[in-house]
C-alpha cells in the first residue's frame, strides 16, 4: 500500500479530513471546508493526478491506495465526487468508505442556514448559500449544493443531488438517488419517485411516480 508521501505514519489524524475527488464538486466542497476551522484538510486523493502535485492549493497525497491508511488514524473523510444523472461513482465509495468504518461527518457551511430542527445523514453535505428549513430531513451522501433550499417538512432520500439554485418546496419529497437540476423547482407536498432526473430550469407541478428524466415548464418526462 502507497503511504501519502507528505505524512508521518504515526501522526494522530483525528482533527484532520481528506477529499476523495479531485474535480468540480471537490474545488467548491473544499472551500466549504475552509472556511469551518473544524478540520485540517490535509490533501485530496484522486487516480488521475499526480502524487505530491496541488490541486486546488492542498496536496495530491495519491489515489485509493493512500485511503485506508488514512482511515486507520483517525482522518474524516469528505466525498468529493459529484453527480448528476449517474449516482454509482459517488455511491460506491460511499458505502466503501462505510465498511472501512471511515468518519464520514456530514459538512455545512458557515455561510449556509439548516434549522436545528432539521436532520442531516451522515456524509450530507450543505454548500455555500443553502438553506435547509425546519423539520426538513436530508439522506446520508447527499449533496445540497450552493444556495439551493429544501423547505420545511421536504424529506430528500439518500444519495441525492439538489443542484444549485435548485427549490424543493415545503412537505415534498424527493426519492433516494435522484438528482435536482440547477434552478429548477418542485412544488409544495409532491412525492418524486427514486433515480429520478429533473433537468435544469424545469419545475415539477405533480409527483413523479416513476423514475426516469424531467424537462420543461410543467416538467414532463423525456421519451
Ligand atoms: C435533464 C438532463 C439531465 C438531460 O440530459 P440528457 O439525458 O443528456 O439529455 P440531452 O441533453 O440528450 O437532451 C434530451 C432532450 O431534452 C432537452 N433538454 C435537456 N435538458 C433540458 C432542460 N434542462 N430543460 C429543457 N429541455 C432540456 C434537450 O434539448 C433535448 O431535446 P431534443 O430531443 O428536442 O433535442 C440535462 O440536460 C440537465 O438539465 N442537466 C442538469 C445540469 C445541472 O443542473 N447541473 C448542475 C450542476 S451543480
Amino acid at each position: 500500500m502507497t503511504e501519502p508521501t507528505t505524512l508521518s505514519s504515526a501522526e494522530d489524524l483525528s482533527e484532520s479530513i481528506v477529499l476523495v475527488g479531485g474535480g468540480g464538486h471537490a474545488c467548491a466542497l473544499l472551500d466549504v471546508l475552509r472556511r469551518l476551522d473544524r478540520w485540517e484538510v490535509i490533501g485530496l486523493l484522486d487516480p488521475a493526478l499526480e502524487p505530491a502535485t496541488d490541486r486546488y492549493g492542498v496536496p495530491v497525497l495519491g489515489g485509493d491506495d493512500a485511503l485506508r491508511p488514512l482511515v486507520e488514524r483517525g482522518c474524516s473523510v469528505a466525498i468529493g465526487v459529484g453527480q448528476t444523472t449517474t449516482t454509482s461513482p459517488r455511491h460506491a465509495l460511499f458505502q466503501r468508505l462505510r465498511e472501512m468504518g471511515a468518519s464520514l461527518p456530514a459538512i455545512v457551511s458557515t455561510r449556509a442556514y439548516v434549522s436545528p430542527r432539521a436532520r442531516l445523514g451522515p456524509a450530507a453535505q450543505v454548500l455555500h448559500g443553502a438553506i435547509v428549513n425546519a423539520d426538513a430531513s436530508i439522506g446520508a451522501n447527499t449533496i445540497i449544493n450552493s444556495r439551493a433550499l429544501v423547505e420545511h417538512e421536504a424529506v430528500i432520500g439518500a444519495d441525492c443531488h439538489i443542484a444549485t439554485g435548485a427549490i424543493v418546496n415545503g412537505r415534498s419529497s424527493v426519492g433516494p438517488r435522484s438528482f435536482i437540476g440547477s434552478g429548477a423547482v418542485v412544488l409544495h407536498s409532491l412525492q418524486l419517485s427514486s433515480d429520478v432526473a429533473v433537468g435544469a430550469g424545469a419545475v415539477v407541478t405533480a409527483s413523479l411516480p416513476a423514475p426516469g428524466t424531467y424537462v420543461g415548464v410543467p416538467a414532463k418526462a423525456l421519451p
